[in-house]
């Protein structure tokens, strides 16, 4: 059977069937991916069965590997994953063995954010392949920034346009402190690197409006009040369900998506369940 891409039909997303992603991909089948990743900014593949590096070798197609926030970040504590998961797989999961987490994120809805904007050259692509899921709950969406970015009136384009926005690392997307840094008391004082509110896309060349996270954000020149009246106001707009495609998990989905034009958020499920997905990430370029 021959490879098939299918739009989800929403506002982004689109699901490639037919293919075996433990197999060697030939190069005219990376292109077609790749092109249509780039159009669809989510490609689902189902019923995948990889390990830790099957899943490396088959991200590494379509650039070179990132490592996860704790090693790029070089928290002193290290990652907390198990010795054996490789330094490129980044285990996002709410199961504890032996008193331990296995994994980042835990049960609770992870709001929307896009992944690893506090550092200075953002991973262009996550891709995160459901090992173990729960039987309700935890459904990832995804949000198209290029649409909103159309679609944002013109009052507000005119806030952001040509504006950047500090993207604090000292919270990670659940909003907790991360180990070694400090809490500060307001957002303008976080620590954190500096992206454009507007980016081009360096493949698509198309516009994005690119957030990180609400929490702790701060937009040059305003003042604490301001600050936060824009954001809300940015965020209350962009979070419709036009711009938003949500996937439901099977075991064995990979789903990759565009970091630089897509925001995501996942939702809660029952802790008692046991979710483990495992994630990896293509490097990114420096936005502009
Ligand atoms: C991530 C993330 C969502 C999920 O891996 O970056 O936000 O569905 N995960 O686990
Ligand atoms: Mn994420």
């Amino acid at each position: 059977m021959a490879l098939e891409i299918t739009s989800t039909g929403a506002a982004l997303g689109a699901v490639v069937s037919q293919l075996d992603l433990t197999q060697p991909l030939k190069a005219e089948t990376v292109e077609r991916l790749r092109n249509a990743w780039l159009d669809h900014i989510v490609l689902v593949y189902r019923g995948q069965d990889l390990s830790d590096l099957q899943l490396l070798n088959f991200t590494r197609y379509f650039g070179e590997l990132e490592y996860p926030p704790s090693k790029l970040l070089n928290y002193s504590q290290g990652s907390g994953q198990k010795a054996d998961i490789p330094l490129e797989i980044n285990v996002i999961s709410n199961v504890v063995e032996n008193g331990k987490k296995i994994g980042q994120l835990g049960y609770a809805e992870a709001k929307w954010h896009t992944d690893t904007p506090f550092v200075e050259r953002p991973p262009a692509a996550s891709v995160l392949h459901a090992l173990e899921i729960p039987p309700t709950g935890g459904n990832t969406s995804f949000m198209n920034m290029y649409a909103v970015l159309e679609a944002l009136p013109t009052s507000l384009l005119a806030k952001v346009e040509g504006k950047k926005c500090k993207h604090d690392v000292s919270h990670t997307s659940d909003g907790v402190l991360r180990h070694d840094f400090g809490e500060s008391a307001t957002a303008k004082e976080c620590p954190g690197p500096w992206h454009p509110m507007v980016r081009t896309h360096p493949d698509s060349g198309r516009k994005a409006l690119y957030l990180g996270k609400r929490a702790w954000a701060y937009i040059e020149g305003t003042a604490t009040e301001e600050n936060e009246e824009i954001l809300d106001a940015i965020w209350a707009f962009a979070e419709r369900p036009e711009f938003v495609y949500e996937h439901v998990w099977t075991q064995g989905d990979v789903v990759m998506w565009d970091n630089r034009c897509a925001m995501h958020r996942r939702e809660e499920f029952d802790d008692s369940e046991r979710r483990i997905m495992h994630r990896s990430q293509l490097c990114g370029d420096i936005p502009v």
